[in-house]
């Protein structure tokens, strides 16, 4: 009998331990006074958030299906418990850039462990904004506000969630560590300005899968001080293409290392895959160990460039040549069609040569509408060709057949 009762404690104990182990602690906007269609659910986000962090065990925020308001958000940590951000519903951000306060509509930094999901869309609502920005052509511009900017976020999971009309670019990702974005769509019109889908910079192990991001400038933009960066499977247009840069316009810029590209579908974009640093950087730093690897390429102008002339604004420093130092490029498997007749374009720097570029199979055909020749470009390169390119680069002596 005695037995019998220590087993039937034991089994609710471990029952207990279960259940706290599995529980999670929803913290729903609507319980702190967020009405669907109401006004600004700011103060209502901003209590859940703050109970989230308090919490010992996994919380969830949750934004339940419906249409909300936010006029902006700086959610922070430190968290205690890994944290949730379900997203179900449409946010919607004011369209008048005047109610923005702050260089980002949705912030969230200093979090470990956080998985933002929930099928929703965070709506930019940046029409408006769109036709008065001069940030493009102007240094002193206020920028807009960012979607959603991640600050020092480590361990976390950005998934099924769709950034919808940014004011400026959609999402930024910096200083952070071991952060996934999986089906993460991004969408807003090909003449939207400034609209970059993802740009990630000083930050390690990202890996960005299975997305599809149609906007007005990069799809991807990496800028400095990545490592171990992952781009797969992703449908790019309309768009700028995916980018490596702009780099060499800052003095604290770091190296960039280890970023491969694969698996990606361009449509209709102005670039393909690109690198593009500024003349006379004010800094020295390289670019190394990168691949592209598997891009087929859909009525795409210009699907191959580096550019090391990069200058948008202008006028442009042309005192002396880019001082940034690509190398150790694998490009490979790269197919489909141009809508430009100039296929690949390399122009790399005078002072620092682009080193160790190995150029696989590629298989590119002109389709614009005036028929041209089809010309590759070489400036201050020597790639090292491994297989057959159409058409043939540099004027590449093909490797030997027999
Ligand atoms: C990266 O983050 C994921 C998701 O939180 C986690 O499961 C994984 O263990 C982390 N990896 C490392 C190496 O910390
Ligand atoms: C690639 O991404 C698309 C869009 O998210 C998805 O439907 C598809 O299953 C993915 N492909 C693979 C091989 O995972
Ligand atoms: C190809 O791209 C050009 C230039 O971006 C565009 O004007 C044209 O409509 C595109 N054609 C197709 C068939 O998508």
């Amino acid at each position: 009998m005695k037995i019998q009762r220590s087993i039937v404690v034991s089994i609710v104990l471990v029952m207990q331990l279960l259940l706290e182990a599995n529980s999670l602690a929803v913290f729903d906007i609507t319980k702190y006074g967020a009405k669907p269609g109401g006004p600004d659910i700011s103060v209502a986000l901003m209590k859940a958030w703050k109970d989230a962090m308090a919490s010992t065990v996994a919380s969830q925020v949750l934004i339940p299906r419906g249409d909300w308001t936010l006029s902006q958000a700086d959610m922070s940590g430190p968290n205690k418990a890994p944290i949730n951000l379900e997203v179900k519903g449409n946010l919607k951000a004011y369209p008048d850039l005047a109610a923005a306060k702050s260089s980002a509509w949705i912030r969230i930094s200093k979090v470990d462990s956080l998985t933002i999901s929930g099928g929703g869309v965070l709506d930019g609502q940046g029409q408006e904004t769109w036709k008065r920005n001069d940030c493009g052509t102007k240094k002193a511009c206020v920028k807009p506000p960012i979607n959603l900017f991640l600050k020092s976020i480590t361990n976390s999971i950005i998934h099924d969630i769709t950034t919808k009309d940014s004011k400026f670019f959609h999402a930024n990702c910096v200083e952070s560590r071991n952060v996934t974005f999986q089906r993460f769509t991004v969408s807003a019109p090909g003449d939207s300005k400034n609209t970059d889908g993802l740009h990630m910079a000083r930050s390690n192990s990202i890996t960005v899968i299975d997305s599809v991001i149609g906007t007005g400038d990069d799809c991807i933009s990496m800028g400095d001080g990545l490592s171990n960066i992952i781009v797969k499977n992703i449908t790019c247009g309309p768009g700028h293409g995916i980018s490596i840069g702009s780099l060499g316009k800052y003095t604290y810029e770091t190296d960039v290392k280890g970023i491969r590209v694969e698996g990606c579908t361009l449509s209709s974009t102005t670039n393909g895959i690109r690198i593009k640093t500024f003349p006379s950087s004010p800094i020295a730093i390289t670019v190394s160990d990168i691949h592209f690897v598997g891009i087929t390429m859909v009525n795409v102008s210009r699907p191959i460039i580096f550019d090391q002339e990069y200058c948008p604004g202008k006028p442009c420093p042309v005192a002396k040549p880019s001082q940034i130092k690509i190398s150790d490029v694998e490009i490979e498997g790269i197919t489909g069609t141009s809508a430009t007749s100039e296929v690949v374009t390399f122009v790399c720097s005078k002072d620092k040569p682009c080193d160790n570029i190995r150029i696989g199979a590629i298989d590119l055909k002109y389709i614009g509408k005036k028929p041209k020749p089809v010309t590759t470009r070489c400036q201050n390169i020597k790639p090292i060709f491994t297989a057959t390119q159409n058409p043939p680069i540099c004027s590449a002596p093909r490797p030997s057949t027999t």
